[in-house]
């Protein structure tokens, strides 16, 4: 639909935009930037206006050339035998990193640091020393695409990076969840979509983007 295109442009230029997945899945809004995009100013609006976690989601091509698995793949321990999530079959989170450049890893200079550095290793992964560049535990979640992205799997991990694909960007996309104040839930569509149009942002859904690029 047009309002994908209108996204798709959106993030050409390297402004954010707001997805929903959709109301039968974790019914969240996530602000989406393009890695590459994302200055010190752009994670203030994410702690901020967003609160939730600021994570990169990376194409599984990517997480392969980094060797970097799904988290509940690795961890040996009972909590991660059975993830049993409410909304889909399995999580897509690998681990958290920071650039080797940073001191704490926390501060906005410093997330931002590690996340333009995650675009540039995506966009040349045969070019990059992950280890080298980076060290975990961090403070920025690395997510794993599935495969096939949306035909795998519907979530914001894979609505980013196929987002990411038809921008031209490299497949390393930061969501962050949008959460309410008050409510101690999660932002409803219609306040996410109030927030879209006060600071001017394409708000789009999930069953749109699955539509038009899925
Ligand atoms: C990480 C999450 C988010 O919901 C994020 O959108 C990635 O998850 P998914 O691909 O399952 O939507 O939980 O903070
Ligand atoms: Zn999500
Ligand atoms: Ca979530």
């Amino acid at each position: 639909t047009a309002t994908v295109d209108r996204a798709v442009d959106a993030l050409r230029r390297g402004d954010p935009i707001l997805v929903h997945d959709a109301a039968d899945r974790e019914g969240e809004v996530d602000v989406v930037y393009p890695a590459g995009a994302v200055t010190p100013d752009a994670v203030a609006r994410m702690r901020n206006d967003a609160g939730g976690l600021v994570c990169v989601a990376l194409a599984d091509a990517v997480a392969v050339a980094f060797d970097l698995p799904y988290v509940q793949d690795v961890i040996d321990h009972p909590a991660a035998a059975d993830h049993d999530l409410g909304y889909d079959e399995r999580s897509s989170f690998s681990f958290t990193v920071n650039h080797r450049d940073t001191y704490t890893g926390i501060t906005d200079e410093d997330r931002a640091l590690t996340i333009t550095e995650l675009a540039a290793a995506a966009a040349a992964p045969e070019e990059t020393d992950f280890a080298g560049e980076f060290r975990a535990p961090g403070h920025v979640h690395v997510l794993r695409a599935a495969p096939d992205l949306l035909a795998d799997r519907k979530g914001h991990t894979e609505l980013a990076v196929a987002l990411a694909d038809a921008a031209d960007l490299p497949p390393a996309m930061v969501v962050c969840e949008m959460l309410d104040d008050e409510g101690g839930a999660a932002l409803s569509p219609a306040a996410a979509r109030a927030y879209a149009d006060r600071e001017g942002l394409v708000y789009v859904e999930g069953s749109a983007v699955v539509e038009r690029l899925g």
